[in-house]
């Protein structure tokens, strides 16, 4: 039988820019934009954008497409201990998808609370308290929050519907959850940037402060946003190239999704400071003060000034549902990505079976995020993948496709079937400037973090939490390679 394939190029880019428009590009970029240099930002950004984003996603399409299988079994056909760079990619998406599931969670409560305003104007009280019930420490965590642990089965229920039969379901449902986020965003930008104050907001977010590209931080900030919005190193544009065919376009399609994701970025960016323009002139607050990104962005500040304009409850209730529906669309991906590599290593499993298997898991993997130090774990959980275990997959990557299969080889095979034809900077890119800097940004982070524990949580939990879960991925994937019979050829 062959390998099911997207049902047109449409849909393949649909389904990509599904996954890399996520919950980064509105909590995250704008937040990075007005705290390192503003407009300013833009250049390390569009930098790291060329430089790295592109050639990467171009380079994770060129190999899924190629070997015809998802992460660990396109790196095992190269050589077959490298399968495990395949397995670390999707292990660390499946870290993220338990917890992403549940900020999910979260947002599907907030979309529910948007109707009455329940979250009354103590915003902070009301998310940490009522909520998420945050315990005082992260040592404490014994409670599950019921009310979580509902939602977040909800939001398991609608990631498996999407994927259930694999690349069948996820081709529909993406006709609806790529859009849909989209035209909720440019209805709430059209909102905001009209209110009294937009532009103050607006002002801050964009004025360059040139000074800030000087600063090593603000490129480390800038190379590690487009991996994470690029959906990079997590195995899923690798399983999502390779339910194309051989022949497809690679190139053009990896141009067309990095711009569109990034252009998304810079547009929800107007959203977030038009509206904390707004909330600092009505309650008299210094814009920068209400600059947050992350949980507090959305949970905490954005409740807060939605509830001053007009319309409120309707306005809040289309922010929670965008989120929801912004962010369905990347959870599925991270769960394509592991079935895929389960699907192509046993092929007598039903697809249905094996999406299922990964959802269950997935959902008890989170239940720890459920519980009252939840929060704490989340984040410090996050942290560590996103600034080490991606970031390491990402330059095992490149070696093994510069060096080992050969950079040469996968330009040659991306110019024989693409529009546009990729240069031989490509090659120099992949072998030598991108591994340069991947180790410094892995230097960088090391450093701030062996400084300074992680936002100064207790050692203890940072070496269970953060380390710990990188040593269990690191050493399951070589496990997994060095236990599994290489496939004859
Ligand atoms: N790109 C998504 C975002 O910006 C996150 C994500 C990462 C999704 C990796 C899938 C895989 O939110």
């Amino acid at each position: 039988m062959g390998r099911v394939r997207w049902s047109s190029r449409l849909i393949f880019i649909f389904a990509a820019v599904g996954s890399a428009v996520g919950l980064g590009n509105v909590w995250r970029f704008p937040y990075l934009a007005g705290k390192y240099g503003g407009g300013a930002f833009l250049i390390p950004y569009v930098v790291m954008l060329v430089l790295m984003g592109i050639p990467l996603l171009m380079m994770e399409f060129a190999i899924g497409q190629r070997m015809q299988l998802g992460a660990s079994g396109s790196f095992g056909k190269i050589k077959h201990m490298l399968s495990s760079i395949g397995f670390g990619a999707v292990l660390c998406g499946f870290v993220v998808v338990s917890y992403y599931a549940v900020v999910m969670a979260w947002s599907l409560l907030y979309f529910k609370f948007s109707f009455n305003l329940a979250w009354g104007d103590q915003t902070a009280k009301f998310f940490t308290e009522d909520v998420i019930r945050l315990s005082s420490s992260p040592f404490e965590s014994g409670v599950i929050v019921s009310s979580i642990l509902v939602a977040l089965i909800i939001v398991w229920f609608l990631i498996y519907f999407s994927i259930w039969k694999g690349i069948k379901s996820v081709s529909k449902v993406v006709t609806l959850t790529m859009p849909l986020p989209i035209i909720l965003l440019v209805v709430l930008v059209a909102r905001v940037v009209t209110l009294p104050g937009a532009d103050d907001g607006i002002a801050y977010y964009l004025k360059p402060n040139w000074a800030a590209i000087l600063d090593p931080e603000v490129w480390s900030a800038a190379m590690s946003q487009i991996f994470f919005t690029l959906s990079l190193a997590f195995g899923v544009m690798i399983a999502y190239a390779s339910y194309q065919h051989e022949e497809s376009d690679i190139a053009k399609n990896a141009v067309v999704i990095s711009v569109v994701n990034s252009c998304i970025s810079i547009v929800a960016g107007f959203a977030v400071f038009a509206t904390l323009g707004y909330m600092s002139v009505q309650q008299n607050i210094p814009v920068h003060t209400l600059a947050a990104s992350g949980p507090k962005l959305a949970f905490i500040v954005f409740p807060q000034a939605l509830s001053l304009i007009p319309g409120a409850p309707v306005f809040a209730a289309l922010f929670f549902l965008m989120l929801i529906t912004l962010g369905i669309d990347s959870a599925f991906s991270l769960v394509e990505a592991v079935t895929t590599v389960v699907s192509d290593k046993y092929t007598h499993l039903r697809r249905e079976d094996v999406s299922l298997y990964v959802c269950v898991f997935g959902f008890l993997s989170g239940v720890v995020f459920t519980t009252t130090a939840g929060l704490y774990y989340l984040d410090i959980v996050d942290h560590f993948i996103t600034s080490y275990g991606l970031v390491f997959v990402g330059l095992l990557e490149v070696i093994a496709v510069g060096w080992i299969y050969g950079a040469e080889k996968l330009r040659k095979y991306i110019n024989d079937v693409s529009e546009i034809r990729i240069g031989v900077w490509w090659s120099y890119l992949i072998k030598y400037i991108i591994p340069t800097l991947l180790i410094f940004l892995l230097a960088t982070s090391l450093y701030s973090d062996l400084k300074t524990p992680y936002e100064d949580y207790p050692r203890s939990v940072i070496l269970v939490m953060g380390w710990g879960v990188l040593l269990m991925v690191a050493l399951i994937s070589y496990a997994m390679a060095h236990f599994s019979k290489p496939k004859k050829r």
